[in-house]
């Protein structure tokens, strides 16, 4: 068991691993039977831990690992992790040969790329590849446009012999939307290529289109893999997806502890440009977690955090490595004024009040996504499974 005792600030994003499980359970249950299940775990996994994560998805039975470039993938092999892992976006000409070297497979939609296969030396084993069709995303992929261009290419990597074309996939640029009329656009347009492979027999296993949104509201249209990323994270793409259809629970909470009270004089002003002046007696608390640790400055004004069970308004300008609360609501809802080190959660739940990662995200202008992307590698991740303390990470101090 290890102990939380690897960092000397009281900040940290606690990420439950049974929440992971049971998010990813929770899917496996609601997609179509024999559907694979990549888990998507770019960005350092959405900001959850790169290996972790990995480690954890692949223990709980997930047939892929999604990254989104080559160095993430070879990080997740020198971890020892065995399990698939297809590179969604783009891998340099250089990249090839180490990718076939520790069997990472990459997504193929370049002539260049092609023609660089081609010149790999030949070995026994191929360099796995998924073609990206691009049917309406504008970002990565063969235009899947009607043109033909799509099948030359599909035709053209399987007639490389240092390439096994293992599948085919593109990505939905509305799947979290009530309205589905672009994503059956897209579906269409991806079903006239994978009714020609079928129909000619040609030996491309696995072709998958569905996100979370998709894999929620519609994975009747996701094909052979669903590539889940934010719902394994216990988070809705948006609010217009069906949220009855998937219970998820979430599975970062960020947390910290006060570590400075004191009551003020009237007019006594808070942080820079004193934005924020107290009033006489009033009860202020400063808490070690600041916009270089990913809670925004953009946050000032807006922000709350939960102390006692309460919500408490974060006061003045959020500093680089602090922030400040007014305590008045959280002293109410004790027999004694809150002291320095009670617990202050900036997203999560305590005693049975919530902050979201959406609400959050919502003051911010953005979505979950990006919040919880931004949390800094400073933070340090601790993983906790049945409500102890499984193992805690922290780049700060790595061995
Ligand atoms: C190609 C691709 N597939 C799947 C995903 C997972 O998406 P989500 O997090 O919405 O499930 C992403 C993430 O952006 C992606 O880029």
């Amino acid at each position: 068991m290890k102990r939380m005792d690897n960092f000397y600030r009281p900040t940290r994003a606690e990420i439950s691993l049974d929440a992971l499980g049971s998010n990813i359970r929770a899917f496996r249950h609601s997609v179509p039977d024999g559907m694979k299940l990549m888990a998507s775990v770019k960005a350092n996994a959405y900001g959850h831990g790169l290996v972790p994560i990995s480690r954890e998805a692949e223990a709980c039975g997930a047939d892929y690992l999604g990254v989104a470039f080559l160095d993430e993938a070879i990080q997740i092999r020198q971890a020892g992790i065995k399990t698939p892992i297809l590179v969604l976006g783009y891998v340099t000409p250089q990249g090839l040969a180490i990718a076939r070297s520790l069997d990472i497979t990459i997504a193929l939609f370049r002539d260049d790329v092609l023609e660089a296969a081609r010149s790999l030396p030949a070995d026994s084993s191929k360099l796995k590849v998924h073609i990206k069709l691009d049917t309406g995303m504008g970002r990565l992929g063969v235009l899947a446009d009607g043109s033909g261009d799509a099948m030359r290419f599909i035709e053209a990597a399987l007639r490389v012999p240092q390439l096994q074309v293992e599948g085919l996939f593109t990505h939905f640029a509305r799947a979290d939307e009530a309205d589905k009329t672009y994503t059956n656009l897209q579906h269409e347009r991806f079903s006239l290529i994978v009714n020609e492979i079928r129909s000619r027999s040609l030996p491309i296993e696995i072709l998958h289109s569905a996100n979370t949104g998709a894999g929620i509201d519609t994975p009747e249209l996701g094909g052979g893999m669903l590539r889940l990323g934010i719902g394994m994270y216990g988070l809705y793409p948006s609010a217009e997806v069906d949220h009855s259809r998937v219970k998820l629970s979430p599975v970062m909470s960020l947390k910290t502890e006060i570590v400075m009270v004191k009551e003020l004089r009237e007019e006594w002003g808070i942080s820079y440009g004193t934005r924020y002046f107290a009033g006489a007696g009033d009860r202020i608390g400063t808490l070690p977690v600041g916009y270089a640790d990913g809670f925004s400055r953009m946050l000032t004004g807006k922000a709350h955090v939960l102390v006692r069970g309460q919500r408490l308004p974060v006061t003045g300008t959020i500093c680089m490595d602090q922030c400040m609360i007014a305590l008045g609501a959280a002293d109410a809802a004790g027999s004694a004024p809150v002291a320095p080190g009670e617990e202050a959660v900036l997203f999560g739940s305590q005693h049975g009040a919530v902050i979201t990662a959406e609400e959050v995200a919502a003051q911010l202008g953005t979505i979950p996504y990006e919040l919880i992307c931004m949390l800094a590698a400073r933070v340090p991740r601790v993983y906790t499974r049945g409500g102890e303390i499984v193992e805690v990470s922290n780049p700060l101090q790595a061995p």
